[in-house]
């Protein structure tokens, strides 16, 4: 299983100091808590009493005029015309909404096909994404291709940009004609696929590359106790057919969590989660920072392209063990509030954003290669029910409940809650510029 641990979560950022300057004089404060006072009023106004449409349309608003550089990555126009942020929103029940294609026959990996290992409860193919804003449209092939005419798309990352990258080989070999160009060898391997699209001359491939950079040791042999990583360089498959990218979707935040040692310029740079290698710990921000950015200048010489940077999806080991077939077995997705992300979650997902930001910064606007952030991290979040968990393997109860079995609350099932990803990676990439 490639289910990454978290290691341990992002050390607490110290409170910065209380201002020691005196109080305000009485009338001025009387006035700040007034004031407060008739926002939160208004605020609760819009909470309780207003129709849901109108809250959505407000906090919306407030998200989208938040942060305006952030929303301009994270929005797209909706076929009404109105800005839409796909990534605030909730799960609606959609009774088949996902039941989308047979992942038998588009042969996804078989650890992800959920109703192939018997998977008895088909209830999380039953929920709809439904954004602030805005409906998020069913995924369609022939617009999709459309979109991608004459293009090569590209997922480079760690096995998330595989689960996504076999969705969409799945959403579009089951609505159109194809033909399967590579499959590894090794079956259960798949650190390469490709698929080609004749009538829209489009290709579609999957490049495993755990760290982006160049990568080996655990990720390439799992008993080995730790990566050796290159923060410096991308790794060789992807990087040899970079100038034939014309989309590249970058998914790689797990494995910066596992056991590693980096190397820049061939020195040793830090080592992260391995103690006994007596080197500084260097954490997992850091590499992962730098392997997206040295990615993304990787990418912007070359051809003119668009590189979507997709955020961190949590998993979903509910304070169980890796192994513990209940760790994922929820039924139903979560409720607004019901969870929230921990700080490890939210940091790896800021990271990705912030350099997606800085690229767009360091190519200058209007530059040649697009960049765009498909930001799932909440969508992602609320599917706790979307996992394969035990299901992972072929019929896992056909011996009775033990109490350790392989379980794996990271990938989704195919099809699953990821075919979500490509409905937005789709928007994203008919989004006019
Ligand atoms: C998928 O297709 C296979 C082979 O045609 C079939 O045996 C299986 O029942 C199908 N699965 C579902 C869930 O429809
Ligand atoms: C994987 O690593 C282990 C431990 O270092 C080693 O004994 C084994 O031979 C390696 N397997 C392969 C296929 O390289």
């Amino acid at each position: 299983m490639v289910a990454c641990e978290p290691l341990h979560s992002s050390s607490q950022k110290p409170l910065p100091p209380r201002s020691t300057k005196p109080g305000y004089f009485l009338p001025k404060t009387v006035c700040i808590w007034l004031a407060c006072g008739f926002l939160f009023l208004a605020f609760l106004h819009l909470l309780c009493c207003s129709p849901r449409d109108a809250q959505e349309a407000a906090f919306s608003y407030v998200l989208q005029y938040a942060n305006d550089a952030y929303s301009k990555l994270i929005t797209f126009r909706s076929g009404g015309g109105q800005p839409c942020d796909y990534s605030e929103g909730r799960w609606v029940w959609a009774p088949g909404h996902a039941r989308r294609y047979n992942a038998t026959v588009c042969d996804v990996k078989e650890g992800q096909d959920c109703l192939l290992n018997g998977r008895p409860d088909t209830g999380y193919l039953d929920w709809r994404w439904q954004p602030a804003g805005c409906p998020l449209p069913a995924f369609d092939a022939a617009a999709f291709l459309t979109a991608v005419r004459g293009k090569h798309v590209a997922f480079v990352g760690d096995s998330m940009a595989r689960n996504q990258g076999e969705s969409l080989a799945c959403l579009l070999t089951s609505a159109v004609p194809h033909r399967v160009v590579y499959r590894d060898p090794v079956r259960y391997r798949r650190h390469f696929m490709r698929w080609a699209f004749p009538t829209h001359d489009v290709t579609v491939s999957v490049y495993w590359a755990p760290f982006l950079g160049r990568a080996t040791g655990k990720c390439e042999n799992y008993s080995m106790p730790y990566n050796l990583v290159d923060l410096d360089a991308p790794a060789d498959r992807w990087a040899a057919d970079a100038d034939t990218m014309d989309v590249v979707v970058l998914a790689a935040s797990h494995w910066v969590l596992n056991p590693a040692v980096y190397h820049n310029g061939g020195e040793v740079v830090g080592v992260h989660g391995h103690p006994e290698l007596k080197h500084t710990d260097i954490g997992y921000t850091t590499p992962l920072r730098q392997v997206y950015r040295m990615s993304l200048e990787w990418l912007s010489s070359g051809r003119p392209r668009t590189v979507v940077l997709a955020t961190f999806s949590p998993t979903h080991f509910e304070n169980h063990p890796l192994d513990d077939p209940t760790a994922c077995a929820k039924k139903e997705p979560y409720k607004e509030g019901e969870k929230e992300l921990d700080s490890m979650e939210k940091e790896l997902r800021r990271i990705v954003v912030e350099e997606a930001e800085a690229a767009v910064q360091r190519n200058g606007p209007g530059g040649a290669v697009r960049i765009e952030v498909l930001d799932v991290t909440k969508l992602a979040a609320m599917r706790p029910d979307g996992h394969p968990g035990p299901y992972m393997n072929r019929d896992p109860f056909a011996n009775g409940v033990a109490q350790k079995m392989p379980t794996d609350c990271l990938h989704f099932c195919l099809p699953g809650p990821v075919d979500t990803f490509n409905e937005v990676l789709q928007q994203i990439l008919m989004k006019k510029r």
